[in-house]
């Protein structure tokens, strides 16, 4: 069986979040189970594209309104990733330095255009194709509604939503970008008087997937907007949980710590790792660390952490390392506390893939106070690196992590308050006191299997199911 992804992000081509790293490892633990699954992306300017050689299999073009756009289909010349990978080249929309940019509307078109425009052409066609995302949304409307592409009607589309908040919104003026179809069924493409791309993909795709059960279920409730047609469309939908590529998240291997470990070690791998990272950012490397990574908006939580901190700090029982980048109110907010706390608070405001590896290895607790989770990995790195997760019962965290009060290994709350925030902290700094169940529960996290192996198999049945 032949499997397509196709994406706007795929580590480690080009990361924003999750998403990128979902399509970099899934392909991966598919391929070894007697499926070919390959990616199809856009060609970016970035590091990627800079160092690798690249050759070009096709050249066309296609139209978007009343303009001619060429476009050129590229392969790594000797792949270095395990699947292999399509780029759709479009120098004047595509070959941007960062994923997302200014006219995404018209660059993501293009892109979902020339995709399927190749896919008419090429001789080994897929049996599935796998989009992800509002960025790829109108390829299963384009798949069964538009006359060009009507030789690929027969090939099953999955949509998976890594999150359904963003959802491509189009106005009607770009109507005419879209290749023709009967009109009468204009309406698979509208919601709320808008083009909407990921509605167009839940109302057209044979499938749809979310990445954990639990957002599944929440989405019917809340999805913004989209909760009705989700909860009509159920029938259709599963939620599958996402895994981690357990190859690139070793702690025994991982070529980015300071000192790699095993469980058995993980006292002495994990305080090497801290040390390195308290004499970096000048924490106090007696107190318990707790970190943050991630997006600095408002569904990660991320808007309360500066009054979180400040009360946590204050207390002084503690350090906090946070690693991210986002809105700039934010950001301000967090690089100001820095003054006061000096040897217990420090910020990275960016996104250092290094860093946060050694975050991982060295921290003692992960936080993660999402509004909203899809499936959320930090929280599967940091078991895998033994770090015990403080984190929001929601979406995948709530499907991933089980509290230390029901005889599991993290700590849960509720709601988004910095109250309830504040109080998991503290039973987290009650846990780190008692020093045996600590150390206990540290060892024991890091053996969780959360590798790809069964959510890559629970995709293949779905395939399966419809060829
Ligand atoms: C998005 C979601 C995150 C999920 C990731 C991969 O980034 O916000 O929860 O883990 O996609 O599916």
């Amino acid at each position: 069986m032949k499997i397509l992804h196709i994406s706007a992000e795929c580590y480690p081509i080009a990361k924003v979040g999750g998403l990128a790293d979902v399509v970099g490892a899934l392909p991966k633990y598919q391929n070894s189970s007697r499926v070919t699954s390959q990616v199809m992306m856009p060609f970016y300017n970035n590091t990627f594209t800079k160092t690798y050689d690249f050759t070009s299999v096709y050249k066309g073009q296609i139209t978007l309104g009343t303009t001619n756009v060429s476009y050129e289909i590229k392969v790594q010349r000797n792949n270095s990733l395990g699947f292999e990978v399509f780029f759709v080249s479009i120098p004047k929309l595509l070959f941007t330095e960062y994923v997302y940019s200014t006219n995404d509307a018209d660059r993501f078109l293009a892109f979902q255009i020339a995709s399927l425009d190749w896919l008419l052409q090429w001789k080994e066609k897929p049996d599935i194709v796998h989009c992800h995302d509002h960025h790829t949304g109108l390829i299963p409307f384009m798949m069964t509604q538009s006359y060009d592409f009507k030789s690929l009607r027969a090939i099953p589309s999955i949509l998976t939503i890594h999150n359904a908040q963003y959802q491509g919104w189009l106005s009607y003026e770009k109507l005419a970008y879209i290749p023709d179809f009967d009109k009468i069924h204009i309406g698979l493409l509208d919601w709320d008087h808008q083009i909407n791309q990921l509605a167009a993909a839940i109302k057209c795709a044979w499938r749809v997937t979310t990445v954990s059960p639990a957002y599944m279920e929440e989405l019917t409730e809340k999805a913004n907007g989209l909760a009705s047609l989700l909860k009509h469309e159920k029938n259709k939908c599963v939620g599958i949980l996402n895994g981690i590529d357990t190859q690139v998240w070793n702690p025994e291997t991982d070529p980015l710590l300071q000192k790699n470990y095993v469980s058995r070690i993980v006292q002495s791998g994990k305080k090497a790792n801290k040390n390195y990272l308290c004499k970096r950012f000048a924490l106090d490397s007696n107190k318990p660390l707790f970190i943050f990574i991630g997006r600095l908006v408002g569904e990660k939580g991320a808007d309360l952490l500066p009054e979180v901190f400040d009360q946590i700090l204050q207390e002084g029982k503690s350090t906090v390392l946070l690693l991210g980048s986002g809105e700039n109110d934010i950001e301000t907010q967090l690089i100001s506390l820095k003054e006061k706390y000096k040897n217990t608070y420090n910020s990275f405001i960016g996104y250092d893939e290094e860093l946060a590896h050694i975050m991982y290895a060295g921290a003692d607790f992960l936080m993660m106070p999402s509004r909203v989770e899809p499936c959320g990995l930090n929280q599967m790195y940091a078991l895998r690196y033994g770090t015990i997760p403080v984190v929001r019962a929601i979406g995948g965290l709530k499907d991933t992590i089980v509290d230390i009060q029901k005889g599991g290994f993290g700590i849960l709350h509720q709601e988004v308050l910095v109250l309830d925030i504040v109080q998991a902290v503290t039973r987290a700094e009650q846990l780190y006191q008692n020093q045996s169940k600590f150390r206990k529960i540290r060892s024991s996290i890091m053996a969780i299997d959360h590798s790809w192996n069964a959510s890559a198999k629970a995709y293949i049945n779905l395939y399966k199911s419809l060829n």
